[in-house]
């Protein structure tokens, strides 16, 4: 099969989307570098409140080149979010390290050296958004927060508004805009700093269909006019073959494949991620990849031995059930984590 970027993604297919894909030289350098990073949370659980460790994203090393956009795949509760908050300093990994320009990245707030250089779009503009401030404040705060002067809030603040084609419009309140708006208001604050790097976590999930492919053209157009890296989290594997130029595929807190997407979306190697994509709603790749997912992925609190996905995976042997698999690369660019990829 021939993977197309120009398909719409079948959740955005009441919109035509623009095909224009940039594709980064594999030797960028890199924006951010997550190296061994694991984050573990305690939990107390049960009638004891017994302490139990919860593994929430485990050894993971990945690089983020300068204006990639980098895709995060992997089903619900497999760490995505864990691991975008690690990136940008909301969370401090447990162990590993994370560094922003070469240097460790310390944790996100007003006074680091790395405040507006690394952003995050979130799923749902309504809670990211303050409901008493402007849209002009909102997207003003990360400016204000670097002591810019007032001067260059308003300048940078509305350039910003018109790029994200609500130009006249700052005056209003998240409450007078639709929910598309609002994640255009995100968007605008998120860039408003000329970050690297920026978070896209599910950033069109929660829209409809029809605002979905108008708000991926805009990070694109806003990508291709800034510059950012982007990491972007996405349950959708057609947004993710949409948007990004090379993905990682995420399975109970590890990397499992990192693959350019055309390569993951023609030829898959790891069983999971083929998985994924023969589970995709869209059908897209049913005929290229039987469906071979079944069964839920097992509690971050107790993961399988050998390789996390050997309870589920049909090519498993006896030596997956007891030994984790290192990587390894199956074409250029592409590497996996697997016994018999
Ligand atoms: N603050 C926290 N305290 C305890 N456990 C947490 C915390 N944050 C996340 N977890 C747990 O870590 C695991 C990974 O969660 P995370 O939200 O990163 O997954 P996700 O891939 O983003 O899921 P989704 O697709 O549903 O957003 C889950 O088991 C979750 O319950
Ligand atoms: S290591 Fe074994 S169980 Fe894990 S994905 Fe590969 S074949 Fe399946
Ligand atoms: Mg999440």
């Amino acid at each position: 099969m021939k993977w197309r970027p120009s398909i719409p993604p079948a959740s955005c297919c009441n919109t035509v989307l623009r095909s224009v894909m940039t594709i980064m030289p594999p030797q960028a350098p890199s924006a951010l570098a997550l190296k061994n990073v694991t984050r573990l949370f305690d939990l107390r659980q049960g009638f004891f409140r017994e302490r139990k460790t919860l593994t929430a994203v485990n050894r993971v090393s990945f690089t983020l080149r300068r204006g990639e956009c980098l895709g995060l795949v992997g089903e619900s509760g497999c760490g995505k979010s864990t691991l975008g908050r690690l990136a940008c300093g909301l969370l401090s990994p447990s162990s590993g390290r994370v560094l922003f320009d070469g240097r460790p990245l310390p944790r996100a707030g007003a006074g680091s050296w790395a405040a507006g250089r690394i952003q995050m779009v979130f799923q749902d503009p309504s809670s990211s958004l303050n409901p008493r401030r402007s849209a002009y404040a909102s997207i003003a705060e990360p400016l204000a927060a670097r002591n810019s002067s007032r001067a260059e809030q308003k300048e940078k603040a509305e350039a910003m508004l018109a790029a994200v084609g609500l130009e006249g419009m700052g005056s209003r309140y998240p409450h007078e805009f639709s929910g598309g708006q609002r994640q255009r208001i995100a968007v605008a604050r998120a860039l408003v700093t000329h970050p690297d790097v920026v978070v896209c976590d599910e950033p069109v999930s929660s829209l409809d269909a029809s605002v979905q492919a108008q708000t991926l053209n805009l990070l694109r157009d806003v990508q291709e006019r800034f510059g950012p890296a982007y990491l972007f989290i996405s349950h959708d594997m057609a947004v993710v073959g949409f948007m990004c130029e090379r993905v990682l595929v995420m399975y109970l807190g590890q990397i499992v494949e990192d693959a350019p997407r055309d390569a993951l979306f023609t030829n898959a190697a790891h069983p999971y991620s083929q998985a994924l994509l023969a589970s995709a709603p869209s059908g897209q790749w049913k005929k290229e990849f039987p469906p071979l997912l079944a069964g839920e992925p097992p509690s971050p609190l107790a993961p399988p031995a050998g390789c996390p996905f050997h309870p589920r995976c049909p090519k498993a042997a006896d030596v997956c059930r007891v030994e984790a698999p290192d990587w390894k690369e199956t074409a250029p660019g592409q590497r996996v984590r697997c016994h018999r990829p």
